[in-house]
């Protein structure tokens, strides 16, 4: 079973319901929401009810969306992880609070969870899907190693298709290309 993901700044565990708190407080704000799923969660109940999704992916995958925790604080302060999609893929995505933006933590958590699919779960290939303008998340997902392939639909809006390969993964410690 896949355990905590130990990251430099942060680190992954998987959400409980006492996580409801700290993750309303992200998922209730619009800015922060602005390019996820169908917009800001309205309230705490709507929350827990993401989160109880999460566990049973969890409990059925042994993966799953996971609370990102800031190390020095010990707050929980988004959400990152893998789904699996209806199609059969596996797909990857964040979400942090906008007071932690700008710091590398998207893409420190993004390369934990590469690590994971890649290295432990043995999963092929993960997706990815964003807006043509949240250019932030574009970069996260370029600096890792995903490529464009195409476009889709989703939450009635058109979507940027990114997907990575284990077999053209490469992770942080074994590029040559000096990216962080
Ligand atoms: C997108 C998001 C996860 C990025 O988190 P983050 O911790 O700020 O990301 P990082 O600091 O790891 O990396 C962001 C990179 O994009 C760059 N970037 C940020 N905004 C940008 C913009 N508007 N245009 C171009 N580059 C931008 C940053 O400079 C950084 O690149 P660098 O490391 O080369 O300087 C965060 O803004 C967020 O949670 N947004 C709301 C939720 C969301 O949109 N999730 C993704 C849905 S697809």
């Amino acid at each position: 079973m896949l355990g905590t993901l130990l990251g430099t700044t942060i680190e992954l565990r998987p959400f409980t319901l006492d996580d409801v708190p700290a993750a309303h407080a992200v998922y209730s704000d619009p800015e922060v929401m602005r390019w996820v799923g169908r917009g800001a969660v309205s309230t705490p109940a709507a929350t827990e009810g993401m989160l109880r999704q999460y566990i049973a992916h969890q409990d059925a995958h042994g993966f799953a969306f996971w609370a990102v925790v800031d190390r020095t604080s010990g707050r929980v302060i988004g959400d990152a992880g893998l789904a699996r999609t209806i199609e059969g893929e596996v797909e990857m995505g964040y979400t942090l609070g906008r007071r932690w933006w700008g710091g590398g933590r998207a893409t420190e958590a993004a390369g934990l969870w590469l690590d994971a699919a890649f290295r432990q779960l043995d999963i092929p290939r993960l997706r990815a899907l964003v807006e043509a303008p949240n250019l932030g998340s574009r970069h996260v997902l370029e600096k890792l190693g995903f490529r464009q392939d195409g476009s889709t639909i989703a939450f009635d809006r058109v979507h940027l298709v990114y997907r990575l390969s284990r077999t053209t993964y490469a992770p942080k410690a074994d590029r040559s290309d000096g990216l962080t």
